[in-house]
């Protein structure tokens, strides 16, 4: 018998309370579909479309916004500074179909900060109230809310600013465990996060650093969140989700062959290059991206991104896939490269950044 792992998001039941975190570039349809298909996915949030680009009509802003019919519950993030037009891009993700429309209050990139919108908007309260007040107001589904710890570290206010969202009627907070003057440096801080847990009643997810099972437990223990957001674990380990949500309903945790591992990444390219419309040069800049971040930290995984950085069609790309797995199988690296995705983390140090990084970065030949 397995034990429930979900919390209600408003109506919405969201079970396993593992949920696939929203990166540009990365949590297209495709990768959505890829990650919801291997299981232990109770919600996917696309990666933050434009609210500006979205009412002015851009043909991107509007691609990024599309969803799969069979991708329930599925949420659309959307970011910007002006309440009318956040409004606006909120009516047209829920007319796209979307369960839910998450706010970004997260981003520290100097672009969308500098337009005082993602974690800029910490710092404006007032702003971020009345963009809130004009999402919730424009929809029936639920609107949620992602963000920082707040700007820097004497200015945490994320407690206040959760807060506030709930007040203006926010179904779900998320809170990603670093401020915007953070960026990626350092550890998430998981019992940071609990603050704002404490704060709410409404659901809040703790975000940041989890790659493993034993992160997952870490990050809801020290914050006391009802599930974990996951965002460059599952490029590293597509099965994350479903590891964690195995081992939190009870059940032994998935481990994938090597066989399937293979098979997984081609149907990712597969799904690219469906989604490029024969565009075969756009499909081959979006693997050759994926290739490197898939293969950060295996066995080998130089090589590999090496063979397909040298590709100039996306044949080449799925032949450089089965040579990098023969070779693993030739060197009998099937333990190997388990080992890589599989073994129980070192113990938890708080101030240890570079667990991450370590895991980001290019990896030493096997
Ligand atoms: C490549 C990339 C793109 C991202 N894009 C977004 C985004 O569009 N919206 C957002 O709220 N957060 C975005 N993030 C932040 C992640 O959702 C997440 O909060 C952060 O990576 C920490 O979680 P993690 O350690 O599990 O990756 C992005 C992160 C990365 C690495």
């Amino acid at each position: 018998m397995s034990t429930p792992f979900g919390f209600d998001l408003a109506h919405l039941r969201i079970e396993p309370a593992c949920v696939l975190a929203p990166m540009e570039g990365i949590t297209d349809r495709s990768f959505r579909t890829l990650i919801r298909g291997l299981g232990g996915c109770g919600l996917t949030v696309t990666e933050f479309v434009s609210s500006e680009a979205m009412s002015r009509h851009v043909a991107k802003a509007w691609r990024m916004a599309e969803l799969s019919p069979d991708e329930h519950p599925v949420s659309i993030q959307i970011y910007g500074r002006n309440p009318d037009r956040m409004a606006d891009s909120a009516r047209y993700c829920q007319e796209l179909g979307a369960d839910i429309v998450d706010i970004n209050l997260g981003c520290p990139s100097k672009t969308v900060t500098s337009g005082c919108a993602g974690s800029a908007l910490m710092r404006e309260p007032a702003l971020a109230q009345q963009i809130f007040r004009a999402v919730k107001s424009a929809i029936t589904i639920p609107m949620t809310v992602k963000m920082r710890l707040g700007w820097d570290r004497g200015c945490m206010n994320s407690p206040e600013v959760a807060h506030i969202a709930q007040e203006e009627g926010a179904s779900m907070v998320t809170v990603h465990g670093r401020t915007r003057m953070d960026f990626y440096k350092g550890s998430a801080d998981w019992s940071a996060v609990g603050e704002v847990k404490r704060r709410l009643s409404v659901p809040v997810l703790v975000n940041g650093d989890i790659l493993t099972i034993e992160d997952a437990e870490r990050a809801l223990e020290q914050s006391g969140c009802d599930g974990v957001m996951v965002g460059r674990g599952t490029m590293r380990d597509p099965w994350v989700l479903r590891a964690i949500a195995d081992h939190k309903m009870g059940r032994p945790p998935y481990v994938p062959t090597l066989d399937e591992r293979r098979d997984v990444l081609l149907r990712y390219f597969d799904l690219i290059r469906e989604d490029a419309d024969a565009d075969d040069r756009r499909a081959l800049g979006k693997l050759k991206k994926v290739s490197g971040y898939f293969t950060r930290g295996l066995a080998y995984g130089a090589r590999l991104r090496e063979m397909v950085y040298r590709s100039t069609e996306s044949e080449a790309v799925y032949a450089a896939v089965h040579e990098y797995f023969d070779l693993l199988q030739s060197h009998g690296l099937r333990e190997g490269f388990s080992r890589v995705f599989t073994e129980p983390s070192q113990p938890y140090q708080p101030q240890d950044s570079r667990r991450l990084d370590r895991a980001m970065e290019p990896d030493a030949e096997a």
